[in-house]
């Protein structure tokens, strides 16, 4: 898709068309309004890049943002996401084995704070289907689109077999991705962060890396952490998981919490938070990674305006990926950050070599 080729459309048509859009779409239940943003996108899709383009202003894509794991759990999204600016997006998470995911309700927003809620559990097709749709998807994309695969557990499976887990989860993905992500920092799987310890990710990572290592072309594998690990315990993690081989990091998953249904008063629901809230904290959180590595870093948590994206460039991200900012600042959010980030930093944010995720 030659995106050079149009003029942008007016950021007035834009703006016009997400204020209508938004408080319609959160007046949804937000996994209804997923769907049915999923089901419009694949309409207007359906009639080339324009309509979306209208939607979204990129005239280009920004190969250093990315949409982050969970938004497009089993590659659904994936043939208009560049349409929409983004760079890469990390499909998934995805397990060995397809799962249902916790009851419904399990996705909330919080609009006063900006923040969302979720405790989905994993829900996904399991990765041999989803391994499918990459396939048919991809010869379809921009081929400077590059595709993570973030993996996870099963539910049932057992903290101690986790290693084969994961290893199996990986093993439909060859050639057919550019990065693997490891998620150990799920809080919504019971016991899931129990595995965020030097050896039992070590033990992971190893067996994730003896699969790549099978593959015609290995690619990077990247470990996604909790925003909660202290500095001192990230920067450990950190260092023992460089030295076992991993290519970089991806802070950070959500924070681990609570909130009281609103639909059932006094029950209260164990999940994780997402967007403002993560903004100093996975700023923070960066800042130690860079201090103890100098290996690829994916900075996600809290990028909610340009200012936040700015300050995980200057403290030495490599990348950027985009959930709850996404959400509540709608379609346009990327190209706008990419264009600010141009004119303020200097970011070359659409050279075709600026993307490096898939390097290691
Ligand atoms: C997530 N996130 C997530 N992360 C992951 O590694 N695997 C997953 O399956 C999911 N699923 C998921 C579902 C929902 C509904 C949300 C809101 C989030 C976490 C996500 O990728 C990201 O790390 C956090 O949301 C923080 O980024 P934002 O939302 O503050 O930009």
């Amino acid at each position: 898709m030659n995106m050079k080729n149009h003029p942008r459309p007016p950021r007035t048509v834009r703006s016009a068309l997400w204020s209508l859009a938004k408080p319609l779409l959160f007046s949804l239940e937000p996994e209804h309004a997923h769907s049915l943003s999923l089901h419009l996108t694949r309409f207007w899709g359906s009639l080339g890049n324009f309509p979306l383009r209208v939607l979204s202003g990129a005239h280009t894509r920004q190969p250093r943002i990315g949409l982050a794991a969970g938004f497009d759990k089993n590659a659904e999204w994936l043939p208009y996401l560049p349409a929409f600016g983004f760079g890469f997006a990390e499909i998934g998470t995805v397990t060995p084995r397809p799962q249902g995911g916790n009851d419904r309700p399990r996705l909330f927003r919080d609009p006063p704070s900006e923040r969302l809620f979720n405790r989905m559990g994993f829900n996904n097709l399991g990765a041999a289907i989803v391994a499918q749709r990459i396939a048919k998807h991809r010869p379809g994309l921009p081929a400077d689109f590059k595709i993570g695969i973030n993996l996870g557990k099963n539910k049932t499976t057992p903290n101690d077999e986790a290693a084969r887990d994961y290893a199996d989860a990986a093993k439909p993905f060859a050639g057919l991705v550019d990065y693997v992500a490891l998620n150990v920092s799920s809080p919504n799987t019971p016991g899931l962060r129990a595995l965020q310890s030097g050896a039992e990710l070590t033990q992971i990572l190893e067996s994730v890396l003896k699969i790549n290592a099978s593959w015609k072309q290995s690619v990077p594998i990247y470990i996604k952490l909790a925003p909660e690990l202290d500095s001192e315990t990230l920067s450990q993690l950190i260092q023992t998981l460089a030295r076992a081989g991993a290519s970089g990091f991806i802070l950070t998953n959500t924070w681990g919490g609570e909130l009281s249904n609103p639909a059932s008063p006094g029950e209260i629901l164990t999940g994780g938070w997402s967007g403002r809230n993560l903004t100093d904290i996975s700023l923070s959180r960066l800042k130690i990674a860079r201090a103890a590595t100098s290996l690829k870093l994916i900075s996600v948590g809290g990028i909610m305006d340009i200012e936040s994206a700015r300050h995980r460039w200057l403290a030495g991200a490599d990348a950027l990926q985009l959930y709850s900012g996404w959400i509540y600042r709608g379609p346009s959010f990327v190209p706008a950050l990419g264009i600010a980030l141009k004119d303020e930093l200097g970011l070359d944010t659409e050279a075709p070599h600026a993307n490096s995720i898939d390097n290691r």
